[in-house]
C-alpha cells in the first residue's frame, strides 16, 4: 500500500510518515495543496490522508483531483476545525472518512487499514469482472478443436492477440484462416474496433487497389465522391487480408508502403493518409514458392510474416473431427441430433480435401436429409462414405529398404491403385509406359 499523507506542519507530517512507514506502507509526503496535486499525478498513490485547511490549495481540491485520477482511491480528510458543514460536503463529494484533530494514532490505523482492504477489494472485483468478460468473450468466439497441433497454433495466436504485430495465417482452404483471424481480434485491445476484410483473390487490380487505399473524387470514372479505404476505415481495429497471394506485383508494392510507413496514398491523391489498423493476413498458397516463381515479392512477405500461424489441414488433426461435428449439429434449431456410431466412423475415416467447411456443410445436410436425430452414415454424401485409396505405408517395406525395393513397391502400388491399367498407371508414376514395361520386366512383376 502507497499512503499519500498531506498537511502544512511537517511536524505532523512526520509523525504520521513514521507512523505508517512503521505499518511497512509506502509513504509519500506533501507538506502544501499544489505539491499533493503533483504527488497523485506521478505517485499514484492507493490512499490519501490530507488536512482540510492548507494555502494554496484545500483538503476538498486534493479530493476532487484524487478522485479525478481514480475514483477508487479513498480519501480520509481530516482538521482541527471540526464543523458539521465541511465534514457533511467531504463526504458528499467523495470523502472516504472525515476524521477530527486530534485523533489517537490506533483510530487512524485502522481507519486506514479499513480504507486500504476496500481499496484492494474494489481492485480484485475490477480484475475479476474484466477477466469473466473477458473468458466469456474466448469461449463464445474460439475456434473448436483438440488436437495439440491444433491447439499449439491456438495458444500463439492467444498470446500475439494482444500485441500490434503482423499476422500471416496459412493453411488449405476451408481450415479456419478467417475464423481464427477474428478470434485474434477479439482477444485484442481492439476488439471494440471494427474487424474490416477483403478478398484480394476476388477483385479486379483496379477495384482493389481503390478498395484498399481509398480514392479521391473524380480520380476514375464512377468517383463522384472521396471515399475512404478500408485499411483507414479499419482504424483502431483489424483488417483481414485474405488471398494475399492473389495479389498483383503493383498492388504488393502499395500495400508494402502502407505497412512500412504506417500511412496510404488514396488513387488520385497527392496526401497521405495515417494508417492505424492491425493487419492480420491470410493465404492457401506457399508463398515461399510464390516468391522463388517471382509472383510475390519477398520484402513484403517478411514485412506480413512476423508471426506465422499455420493451419494443418483437418486430416492431419483427425481427433478435432468429433468436437467439430458436435459443434456443427448444435447449431439445429432446438433440436439435438447425435451421430450414430458408424456415421462417426465414416466422418473420422475420410479425407476431407475442403478441410472443416466440407466437414460443416455435409452436416448441414446430414440433419436436413436425415430422418430422425440419430444420424446415420447414409445421411452423409457419398464420397464421404467411398473407401479411401490405398496408401503406400511403411508396413509394405522392409526395415532399410533400397532404392530399388522402395521403386518396385511404389510401382506394385500405384498398378493397384489403377486396377492394373499399365498406360493408367505410367502416367501416376510420370514415366512413359515402355520405361515402365522395362522396370516390371527387370523387377519380375508379372501379368498378374
Ligand atoms: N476451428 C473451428 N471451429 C469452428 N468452426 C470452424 C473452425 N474452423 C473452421 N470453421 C468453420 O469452417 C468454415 C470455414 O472456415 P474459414 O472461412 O475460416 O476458412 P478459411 O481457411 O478462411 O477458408 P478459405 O481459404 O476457403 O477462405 C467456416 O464456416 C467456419 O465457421
Ligand atoms: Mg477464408
Amino acid at each position: 500500500m502507497k499512503i499519500l499523507l498531506v498537511d502544512d506542519e511537517t511536524a505532523i507530517l512526520d509523525t504520521l510518515a513514521i507512523l505508517f512507514r512503521g505499518q511497512g506502507w509506502d509513504v509519500v509526503v506533501a507538506d502544501s495543496g499544489p505539491k499533493a496535486l503533483a504527488a497523485l499525478e506521478d505517485e499514484k498513490p492507493d490512499i490519501v490522508l490530507t488536512d482540510i485547511r492548507m494555502p494554496g490549495a484545500t483538503g476538498l481540491d486534493v479530493l476532487a483531483e484524487a478522485r479525478d485520477i481514480d475514483a477508487e482511491v479513498p480519501v480520509i480528510l481530516m482538521t482541527a476545525q471540526a464543523s458539521l458543514q465541511s465534514a457533511v460536503r467531504a463526504v458528499n463529494e467523495g470523502a472516504y472518512y472525515y476524521l477530527q484533530k486530534p485523533f489517537a494514532n490506533d483510530e487512524l490505523l485502522a481507519i486506514c487499514k479499513r480504507a486500504a482492504e476496500a481499496r484492494q477489494l474494489k481492485a480484485e472485483n475490477k480484475r475479476l469482472k474484466k477477466e469473466i468478460r473477458s473468458r466469456a468473450a474466448h469461449r463464445k468466439d474460439r475456434p473448436t478443436g483438440s488436437a495439440p497441433r491444433f491447439l499449439e497454433v491456438l495458444a500463439l495466436a492467444e498470446t500475439v492477440a494482444g500485441t500490434d504485430s503482423t499476422v500471416l495465417i496459412s493453411g488449405e482452404s476451408g481450415t479456419g484462416k478467417e475464423v481464427l483471424a477474428r478470434y485474434i481480434h477479439s482477444l485484442s485491445q481492439r476488439s471494440e474496433g471494427p474487424f474490416l476484410s477483403i478478398n484480394c483473390g476476388a477483385l479486379p487490380e483496379s477495384l482493389l487497389e481503390s478498395e484498399l487505399f481509398g480514392h479521391v473524387k473524380g480520380s476514375f470514372t464512377g468517383a463522384v465522391k472521396d471515399k475512404d479505404g478500408l485499411l483507414v476505415a479499419a482504424g483502431g481495429g483489424t483488417f483481414f487480408l485474405d488471398e494475399i497471394g492473389e495479389m498483383s506485383p503493383a498492388i504488393q508494392v502499395k500495400l508494402l508502403r502502407a505497412i512500412q510507413e504506417r500511412e496510404v496514398i488514396p488513387v488520385g491523391a497527392t496526401k497521405a493518409v495515417p494508417v492505424d489498423a492491425r493487419i492480420v493476413a491470410a493465404t492457401n498458397r506457399d508463398l515461399e514458392e510464390e516468391i522463388t516463381r517471382g509472383s510475390f515479392r519477398s520484402d513484403l512477405y517478411y514485412r506480413l510474416n512476423v508471426i506465422q500461424l499455420h493451419l494443418p489441414p483437418l486430416r492431419e488433426r483427425r481427433e478435432d473431427i468429433p468436437l467439430l461435428a458436435e459443434r456443427f449439429l448444435g447449431s439445429g434449431n432446438g433440436e439435438r441430433y447425435t451421430l450414430a456410431e458408424e456415421t462417426l466412423e465414416a466422418l473420422i475415416e475420410y479425407d476431407w480435401p475442403g478441410n472443416v467447411r466440407e466437414l460443416q456443410n455435409a452436416l448441414e445436410r446430414a440433419v436436413v436429409v436425415s430422418g430422425g436425430s440419430v444420424i446415420r452414415p447414409d445421411a452423409l454424401p457419398e464420397r464421404v462414405l467411398e473407401a479411401p485409396p490405398p496408401r503406400l505405408g511403411a508396413s509394405d517395406l522392409p526395415s532399410n529398404p533400397t532404392m530399388e525395393v522402395v521403386e518396385r513397391a511404389y510401382i506394385l502400388w500405384v498398378l493397384d491403385a489403377e486396377g492394373g491399367n499399365k498406360t493408367r498407371a505410367a502416367e501416376v508414376l510420370g514415366i512413359d509406359p515402355s520405361t515402365l514395361y522395362r522396370k516390371l520386366n527387370r523387377y519380375g512383376i508379372e501379368e498378374s
